[in-house]
């Protein structure tokens, strides 16, 4: 079938196709933006502006200007850190966010990880002025105060989304973290409050503990295809009831059908970082070609008449029933499963 009509939407943008690369390594420079355009993205969003790393910086930079001998007296006199210098950080990464969306040819979306209420706001006016297609919260919040409910942490990210919304023209979207203790509820939230779209789910790094040095273990792994599973559920719960908002998915998206599935779910645009990372950014070329190739082989001429067929939310009766069927039927299977017993690593790691 040569007729598969693959275009989707996504946060209002048009996409020639739903494959999409994530924030990572491979979005923080323009040669990369425009590598993963090349090899067919049909949007990215570029690696995330950090406020407390923007703010570190120019704090040291003020540092030395002041152990300078106030060789220039013009790094007192503006309170905000980012007019000090020539050539911030924060310039940087907004130069390079301008020069990607007008040299790639692809939608750059901007990702803003925020701490305060005017860090959010005064970062997201800036890059939608150097030209982000949208923009993409990357909410990472860990509610470390322990008195802290999760309807307070629930509110703080709608008020942030909604403050931010009143201060750019752009979409806005939110790349939700998988903790929220109701995240069909939060997610609507959300959408009542504006967002443009929702990207489920953030995968986030907690260190391990380094036995040699008794500090934080710094280390990370790439994701695998079954991180696909949380948000196949959620975006398969949320189909159908965002109102205008789009889905998109990331986490897991290692081949063509791994995109097919989301797609089935409700999925709107697929996003992929692990599997560029791995294979590099041609990747994108077989994710879309495997999609093309599944729906030739299934009969399916459109990405808009795949997506959300096997949504939860399409389904008669009570989906939570249904999804809570499929997890006693797993356990059913793994109780029936045979378990090849492994020798015994006795105290070494397991491999
Ligand atoms: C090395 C690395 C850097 C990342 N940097 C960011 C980032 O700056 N902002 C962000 O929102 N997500 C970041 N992510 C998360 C990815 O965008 C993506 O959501 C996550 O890896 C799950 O997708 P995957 O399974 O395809 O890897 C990063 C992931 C990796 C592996």
């Amino acid at each position: 079938m040569n007729d598969i009509d693959l275009k989707t939407r996504y946060l209002g943008l048009e996409l020639p196709h739903p494959v999409m690369a994530s924030a990572s390594p491979l979005t923080g420079s323009v040669e990369g933006i425009c590598r993963l355009a090349d090899a067919g993205a049909a949007a990215v969003v570029m690696a995330s502006i950090h406020e407390e790393q923007i703010v570190a910086a120019e704090l040291a930079e003020l540092a030395l200007r002041e152990a300078d001998g106030g060789a220039h007296p013009e790094a007192n006199t503006g309170y905000f850190p980012a007019a000090l210098s020539d050539r911030s950080v924060l310039d940087e990464r907004l130069e390079t966010l301008h020069r990607a969306a007008q040299r790639c040819g692809i939608p750059v979306i901007a990702s803003l990880n925020g701490v305060s209420p005017a860090g959010w706001t005064g970062f997201a006016r800036q890059l939608e002025q150097a030209g982000a297609a949208a923009i993409e919260l990357n909410v990472f919040r860990i509610p470390a105060n322990l008195s802290e409910d999760g309807a307070q942490v629930d509110r703080e990210c709608v008020d942030t989304l909604r403050a931010v919304k009143a201060c750019v023209r752009i979409p806005v979207s939110v790349k939700l973290a998988p903790y929220h203790s109701s995240t069909g509820h939060f997610a609507l939230q959300l959408m009542e409050a504006g967002a443009d779209g929702l990207a489920l789910f953030n995968r986030f790094y907690e260190p391990g503990i380094d036995l040699a040095t008794l500090e934080p273990q710094l280390d990370f792994d790439l994701s695998t295809p079954a991180d696909t599973r949380l948000g196949l559920a959620w975006i398969s719960l949320l189909h159908g009831h965002m109102g205008g908002a789009s889905l998109a998915a990331t986490s897991g998206v290692w081949s063509g059908e791994d995109v097919v599935r989301y797609l089935l779910a409700g999925a709107d645009a697929v996003m992929s970082t692990s599997a560029l990372l791995r294979y590099g950014p041609g990747h994108v070329g077989a994710l879309v070609q495997g999609l093309r190739d599944w729906m030739a082989r299934h009969g399916d001429d459109s990405v808009a008449a795949l997506r959300g067929r096997l949504a939860a939310s399409h389904r008669d009766g009570d989906p939570g029933a249904f999804l809570r069927a499929n997890y006693r039927n797993i356990l059913a299977l793994a109780k029936r499963h045979v378990w090849p017993v492994a020798s015994n690593p006795g105290s070494s790691p397991a491999p």
